[in-house]
């Protein structure tokens, strides 16, 4: 692994020091690679192969603590907030375990995210259980792990809940406000037509609240409302505040806790400018302080915000075909295996060569960059600015660090890839490669 020397300078117009794409302190070295956690991308690519996820997991700490400091900046009295790693976003045990050790609690959304938040050490108290469709061996193993709080999603799980439960259980009830945010309606949450939660309409969450009410079992501290995901504005956290407010006026007065969910948007292009974590939080709080006072506690649930923009997939370059007249397709090594999004959402990303980083791209021959797999969708960005590339090149995208790894898949046979943490100039695995063998080694 090449070492970072303090000395060392940076390369002239460098595209990636201060990107708010990449995660803090990448550079271009002076070899012209890509440097990450003071890593050679290169170096990393030759001994752990591609494709690979990379993180710097310094980043997603200084994310962490950007939370609970922009948190107590605002003055307010200790425990009075409380941060959760949405851990949808990056499902990987060593990133449970950095959120935990930054004093964070955690969120997680079935059995097998709870599992990883139990191996990476997380205490039941610190754990929020999600989930529209919890199973009884989910709840079940909830119970025994002694998770703190239950998220209640629907009626069929108040029921559930009722017959395994010997002992009271914290829960909050899921309630969906009635606001769409802009962002992708795949990833809008909050509103009257969703899956998740019980409306605000036609006493659909007052009834529910009233079942929870009945049930010896269940104690009810709190509300919840989780409006979307990858949001630039911070006035719809406002009106979720509001309608939250309104219902607990009536269903629950003084609540102990709450949670206004994640959604904080990142930077997936170099001109993006999302609000910054600070000021995300002293929305939140101030919305909440404003609507029902000093009273509840404020959960926060950043997923994307924490580990996104901490981590990027490096890909190696396969072919390069010319079609004269219409684009040119750079193929590499992976594609919607990997990274779901550009298919599912037309999400945008942005690229870069991890060995040619400092030359410029023509302005005027984009390149499109193709998955390997057997789809014709299976496009990982249209129009990418890059050099034109050479099999044998490693094509970087970064901004993959969240719902990346998380919603990888074996389309094609094609092994998961591995996830990396790149810090002070050491690379090292924390989530080996998947290989062929694993593909048939669940066979019966
Ligand atoms: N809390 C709850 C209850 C959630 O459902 C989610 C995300 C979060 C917190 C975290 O939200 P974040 O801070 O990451 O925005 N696969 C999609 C995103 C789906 C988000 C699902 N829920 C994507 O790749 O954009």
């Amino acid at each position: 692994m090449s070492e970072t020397s303090a000395a060392s300078r940076a390369v002239p117009s460098d595209p990636v020091a201060g990107s708010p794409v990449y995660p803090a302190g990448s550079r271009v070295n002076e070899a012209g690679h890509l440097e990450i956690g003071g890593c050679d991308i290169v170096d990393v690519a030759r001994e752990f192969g591609t494709p690979a996820y990379i993180y710097a997991p310094d980043d997603i700490r200084a994310r962490a603590r950007a939370y609970v400091d922009g948190l107590a900046a605002l003055g307010e009295p200790a425990g009075s907030a409380e941060v959760l790693y949405a851990s949808k976003a990056a499902p990987v045990t060593a990133i449970y375990e950095i959120c935990r050790e930054e004093g964070l609690s955690v969120d997680v959304a079935s059995g097998g995210e709870l599992t990883m938040a139990l191996r990476a050490g997380f205490e039941g108290e610190h754990i929020y259980l999600h989930g529209n469709n919890k199973s009884e061996a989910e709840l079940r193993l909830a119970i025994d792990a002694g998770v703190g709080t239950i998220v209640i999603d629907s009626l069929d799980e108040v029921e559930r809940l009722e017959r395994l439960l010997e002992r009271p259980q914290r829960v909050l009830i899921r309630l969906t406000p009635g606001i769409k945010p802009s962002t992708h309606s795949y990833i809008q949450t909050g509103q009257l037509d969703s899956k998740f939660g019980f409306g605000l309409a036609h006493g659909v969450a007052a009834a529910a609240a009233e079942r929870i009410a009945a049930i010896p079992q269940l104690e009810l501290v709190g509300v919840h409302a989780h409006i979307g995901s990858q949001i630039f504005e911070l006035e719809p956290f406002e009106r979720a505040a509001e309608a939250l407010a309104g219902f607990c006026a009536e269903h629950l007065p003084d609540p102990e806790i709450v949670d206004l969910g994640g959604g904080l948007g990142i930077a997936y292009a170099g001109a993006d400018e999302p609000p910054s974590i600070a000021g995300y939080v002293g929305a939140k709080l101030a919305a909440v302080r404003r609507h029902f006072g000093p009273g509840p506690r404020l959960l926060l649930e950043p997923g994307r915000s924490l580990v996104g923009n901490a981590g990027l997939t490096v890909y190696e370059v396969g072919t390069v075909k010319e079609i004269p007249g219409v684009r040119t397709y750079a193929a590499v090594d992976g594609g919607m295996s990997d990274n779901l999004r550009p298919m599912l959402y037309g999400s945008a990303y942005e690229a870069l060569l991890a060995n040619r980083a400092s030359e410029r791209a023509p302005a005027d021959s984009p390149i499109t960059v193709a998955g390997m797999h057997c789809e014709s969708g299976d496009i990982l960005i249209r129009d990418a600015a890059l050099p034109r590339p050479r099999p044998g090149d490693l094509l970087t995208i970064p901004a993959t660090g969240a719902y990346g790894h998380a919603m990888a898949n074996n389309y094609n046979g094609v092994p998961r890839p591995p996830v990396i943490f790149c810090s002070a100039g050491e690379a090292r695995v924390v989530v080996r490669r998947e290989s062929w063998e694993d593909l048939v080694s669940r066979d019966v």
